[in-house]
Protein backbone atom coordinates (compact mmCIF):
# COMPACT_ATOMS: atom_id res chain seq x y z
CA UNK A 1 0.00 0.00 0.00
CA UNK A 2 0.93 3.27 -0.95
CA UNK A 3 2.30 5.89 1.44
CA UNK A 4 -0.21 8.44 2.27
CA UNK A 5 1.03 12.30 1.69
CA UNK A 6 1.21 14.56 4.31
CA UNK A 7 1.21 18.33 3.40
CA UNK A 8 0.66 20.32 6.49
CA UNK A 9 2.07 19.73 10.39
CA UNK A 10 1.37 21.63 13.28
CA UNK A 11 3.42 20.88 15.99
CA UNK A 12 1.56 22.06 19.07
CA UNK A 13 2.21 19.82 22.55
CA UNK A 14 4.27 21.48 25.03
CA UNK A 15 4.68 21.89 28.71
CA UNK A 16 5.85 24.09 30.71
CA UNK A 17 7.47 22.19 33.53
CA UNK A 18 7.57 23.58 37.44
CA UNK A 19 7.05 27.35 37.74
CA UNK A 20 8.97 29.96 39.44
CA UNK A 21 12.37 27.37 39.77
CA UNK A 22 15.26 30.13 40.63
CA UNK A 23 18.79 29.82 40.23
CA UNK A 24 20.19 27.48 42.92
CA UNK A 25 16.97 25.35 43.06
CA UNK A 26 17.18 24.04 39.23
CA UNK A 27 16.75 20.24 39.21
CA UNK A 28 18.14 18.26 36.07
CA UNK A 29 15.10 15.40 36.24
CA UNK A 30 12.51 18.23 35.74
CA UNK A 31 14.81 20.33 32.66
CA UNK A 32 15.38 17.24 30.68
CA UNK A 33 11.70 16.19 30.93
CA UNK A 34 10.89 20.18 29.46
CA UNK A 35 14.02 19.37 27.07
CA UNK A 36 12.35 16.20 25.86
CA UNK A 37 9.26 17.52 25.26
CA UNK A 38 9.07 20.88 23.92
CA UNK A 39 13.32 20.73 21.66
CA UNK A 40 13.65 17.19 21.08
CA UNK A 41 10.29 15.40 20.59
CA UNK A 42 9.27 18.01 17.76
CA UNK A 43 11.77 17.29 15.57
CA UNK A 44 11.46 13.75 15.92
CA UNK A 45 7.82 13.85 15.33
CA UNK A 46 8.93 15.68 12.13
CA UNK A 47 11.38 13.50 11.69
CA UNK A 48 8.94 10.34 11.56
CA UNK A 49 6.76 12.53 8.91
CA UNK A 50 9.48 13.78 6.67
CA UNK A 51 8.86 10.82 4.08
CA UNK A 52 5.47 11.39 3.82
CA UNK A 53 6.28 15.24 3.46
CA UNK A 54 8.87 15.10 0.82
CA UNK A 55 6.94 12.79 -1.15
CA UNK A 56 4.16 15.64 -1.25
CA UNK A 57 6.27 18.47 -1.93
CA UNK A 58 7.79 16.88 -4.70
CA UNK A 59 4.96 15.94 -6.39
CA UNK A 60 4.55 19.46 -6.67
CA UNK A 61 2.15 20.05 -3.82
CA UNK A 62 2.56 23.06 -1.11
CA UNK A 63 4.07 21.73 1.91
CA UNK A 64 4.51 23.34 5.23
CA UNK A 65 5.75 22.55 8.67
CA UNK A 66 4.39 24.90 12.00
CA UNK A 67 5.97 24.61 15.34
CA UNK A 68 4.12 26.10 18.08
CA UNK A 69 7.29 27.53 20.02
CA UNK A 70 7.14 30.92 22.32
CA UNK A 71 8.61 34.49 22.76
CA UNK A 72 9.90 33.11 26.23
CA UNK A 73 13.08 31.47 23.80
CA UNK A 74 13.91 34.27 22.40
CA UNK A 75 17.07 35.49 24.01
CA UNK A 76 16.70 39.25 22.92
CA UNK A 77 13.48 39.16 24.41
CA UNK A 78 14.73 37.92 27.47
CA UNK A 79 14.31 41.46 29.93
CA UNK A 80 12.45 39.84 32.73
CA UNK A 81 15.50 36.46 33.70
CA UNK A 82 14.12 33.66 35.32
CA UNK A 83 11.76 30.65 33.95
CA UNK A 84 14.96 28.55 33.01
CA UNK A 85 13.68 25.17 32.07
CA UNK A 86 10.56 26.71 29.55
CA UNK A 87 12.98 29.64 28.30
CA UNK A 88 15.87 27.05 27.49
CA UNK A 89 13.69 23.96 25.87
CA UNK A 90 11.94 27.43 23.76
CA UNK A 91 15.16 28.49 22.20
CA UNK A 92 16.35 25.15 21.35
CA UNK A 93 13.72 24.40 19.71
CA UNK A 94 14.12 27.52 17.98
CA UNK A 95 17.35 27.13 17.04
CA UNK A 96 16.64 23.40 15.98
CA UNK A 97 13.83 24.55 13.81
CA UNK A 98 15.93 27.50 11.82
CA UNK A 99 18.34 24.36 10.76
CA UNK A 100 15.52 22.17 9.58
CA UNK A 101 14.03 25.24 7.83
CA UNK A 102 17.51 25.89 6.12
CA UNK A 103 17.76 21.84 5.35
CA UNK A 104 14.22 21.35 4.00
CA UNK A 105 14.20 24.19 1.68
CA UNK A 106 15.75 22.43 -1.13
CA UNK A 107 12.61 20.07 -0.83
CA UNK A 108 10.65 22.95 -1.21
CA UNK A 109 8.55 22.30 2.01
CA UNK A 110 7.93 25.46 4.20
CA UNK A 111 8.64 25.93 8.05
CA UNK A 112 7.89 28.07 10.44
CA UNK A 113 7.82 29.12 14.09
CA UNK A 114 4.51 30.43 15.61
CA UNK A 115 4.46 31.96 19.04
CA UNK A 116 0.21 31.99 19.96
CA UNK A 117 0.45 35.34 22.33
CA UNK A 118 -0.18 34.94 25.91
CA UNK A 119 -3.10 32.50 25.62
CA UNK A 120 -6.23 31.38 27.98
CA UNK A 121 -5.36 27.72 28.20
CA UNK A 122 -4.16 25.58 30.93
CA UNK A 123 -0.53 27.06 30.18
CA UNK A 124 -1.59 30.71 29.86
CA UNK A 125 -4.17 31.03 32.77
CA UNK A 126 -7.40 32.38 32.97
CA UNK A 127 -5.76 35.77 33.18
CA UNK A 128 -4.24 35.77 29.51
CA UNK A 129 -5.52 38.55 27.23
CA UNK A 130 -6.36 36.22 24.37
CA UNK A 131 -8.93 34.14 23.62
CA UNK A 132 -8.20 30.89 22.46
CA UNK A 133 -10.63 31.57 19.52
CA UNK A 134 -8.50 34.87 19.22
CA UNK A 135 -5.11 32.98 18.71
CA UNK A 136 -6.26 30.50 16.71
CA UNK A 137 -7.81 32.31 13.87
CA UNK A 138 -4.20 34.53 13.71
CA UNK A 139 -2.12 30.94 13.75
CA UNK A 140 -4.15 30.15 11.25
CA UNK A 141 -3.69 32.87 9.07
CA UNK A 142 0.13 32.97 9.77
CA UNK A 143 -0.34 29.64 8.35
CA UNK A 144 -1.80 29.74 5.26
CA UNK A 145 0.16 32.81 4.21
CA UNK A 146 3.80 30.99 4.53
CA UNK A 147 5.52 31.42 1.53
CA UNK A 148 8.79 29.70 0.78
CA UNK A 149 10.43 33.15 0.75
CA UNK A 150 9.30 33.52 4.75
CA UNK A 151 10.46 29.72 5.21
CA UNK A 152 12.18 29.80 8.82
CA UNK A 153 10.57 32.94 10.58
CA UNK A 154 9.53 33.57 14.29
CA UNK A 155 6.33 35.31 13.88
CA UNK A 156 3.83 35.56 16.46
CA UNK A 157 0.00 34.97 16.10
CA UNK A 158 -1.03 38.49 14.40
CA UNK A 159 2.30 38.31 11.94
CA UNK A 160 5.07 40.42 13.97
CA UNK A 161 8.49 39.04 13.91
CA UNK A 162 9.63 38.14 17.21
CA UNK A 163 13.78 38.76 18.03
CA UNK A 164 15.68 35.57 17.78
N1 LIG B 1 -0.84 29.45 26.39
C1 LIG B 1 0.11 30.34 26.18
O1 LIG B 1 0.00 31.51 26.62
C2 LIG B 1 1.32 30.00 25.35
C3 LIG B 1 2.27 31.02 25.13
C4 LIG B 1 3.37 30.74 24.35
C5 LIG B 1 3.52 29.49 23.78
N2 LIG B 1 2.61 28.51 24.01
C6 LIG B 1 2.83 27.20 23.36
O2 LIG B 1 1.66 26.82 22.67
C7 LIG B 1 1.55 25.39 22.64
C8 LIG B 1 0.20 24.97 23.20
O3 LIG B 1 0.17 25.38 24.57
P1 LIG B 1 -1.18 25.47 25.42
O4 LIG B 1 -1.24 26.82 25.98
O5 LIG B 1 -2.34 24.93 24.65
O6 LIG B 1 -0.76 24.47 26.60
P2 LIG B 1 -1.67 23.48 27.44
O7 LIG B 1 -2.99 24.10 27.67
O8 LIG B 1 -0.84 23.10 28.63
O9 LIG B 1 -1.81 22.24 26.46
C9 LIG B 1 -0.66 21.52 26.09
C10 LIG B 1 -1.02 20.46 25.10
O10 LIG B 1 0.18 19.71 24.83
C11 LIG B 1 -0.10 18.33 25.00
N3 LIG B 1 1.08 17.62 25.52
C12 LIG B 1 1.89 18.00 26.54
N4 LIG B 1 2.85 17.08 26.74
C13 LIG B 1 2.65 16.11 25.82
C14 LIG B 1 3.30 14.88 25.51
N5 LIG B 1 4.40 14.49 26.19
N6 LIG B 1 2.82 14.13 24.49
C15 LIG B 1 1.74 14.53 23.81
N7 LIG B 1 1.07 15.67 24.05
C16 LIG B 1 1.51 16.45 25.03
C17 LIG B 1 -1.23 18.29 26.01
O11 LIG B 1 -1.89 17.07 25.87
P3 LIG B 1 -2.77 16.48 27.10
O12 LIG B 1 -3.92 17.39 27.27
O13 LIG B 1 -3.14 15.12 26.60
O14 LIG B 1 -1.84 16.48 28.28
C18 LIG B 1 -2.07 19.49 25.60
O15 LIG B 1 -2.92 19.15 24.52
C19 LIG B 1 2.73 24.86 23.47
O16 LIG B 1 3.79 24.49 22.61
C20 LIG B 1 3.13 26.09 24.32
O17 LIG B 1 4.48 26.04 24.72
C21 LIG B 1 1.49 28.73 24.77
Amino acid sequence: MAAHKIDTVIHNAGIYGPRGVLAGELAEEAWLEVLHVDTVAPLMVVQGLLPQLRQNAAAGHPTAIHFLTSRMGSIADNGSGGNYLYRSAKAGLNAAVRSLALDLAADGIRVQLLHPGWVQTSMGGEQAPLTVQESVAGLLERCAELEMADSGRFVDWSGAEIPW
